[in-house]
């Protein structure tokens, strides 16, 4: 049963990287689900929850960026455009409402000028963002 589901996954990547203009859904399916599961939730102790919590990096300085910039994000074999659609379909997706709301879409360009130097420091840079996000009131800029 694994095996077969296995090969499977295989197949339907194999057939993903040859046939290119995947939806964002289907290539967070493809690239970034195994870890950030269908509908965002966590993995205590390794994969932090997109679900509710993913959007409000956009509302601390620095934090659309981080977006980017992380590893899943930076280094995924998404193109730009692709990762784009991605990260702009996750926003809506997991929230929270009132930041996908209000949010102004990443674009090919975006992704293209920030996603290069890598992140090196990605938890020290996660918990600097995560520390501001809860310093109330949430400052302007
Ligand atoms: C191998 C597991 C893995 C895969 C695959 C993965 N990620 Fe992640 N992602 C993580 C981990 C772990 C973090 C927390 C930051 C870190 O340590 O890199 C994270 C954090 C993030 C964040 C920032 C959210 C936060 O709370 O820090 C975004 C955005 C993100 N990933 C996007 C993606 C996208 C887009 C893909 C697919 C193209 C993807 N990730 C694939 C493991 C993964």
């Amino acid at each position: 049963m694994r095996a077969t589901a296995l090969a499977l996954g295989l197949m339907l990547l194999s057939c993903a990287v040859s046939a290119r203009a995947e939806t964002p859904q289907v290539d967070y399916l493809l690239q970034c689900q195994g870890c950030h599961r269908a509908d965002g939730g966590d993995t205590p102790g390794s994969v932090p929850p997109l679900r509710n919590f993913v959007g409000r990096f956009l509302t601390v300085p620095g934090g659309r960026e981080y977006l980017i910039r992380v590893p899943g994000s930076a280094q995924s074999p998404l193109d730009d455009a692709e990762l784009a659609a991605v990260l702009n379909w996750m926003i809506e997706r997991f929230g929270p409402a009132e930041v996908s709301a209000a949010f102004t879409p990443f674009t090919a360009e975006e992704v293209m000028r920030v996603r290069t130097p890598p992140l090196t420091d990605v938890a020290d840079a996660r918990s600097d963002l995560v520390g501001r996000m809860a310093a109330p009131p949430l400052s302007a800029d």
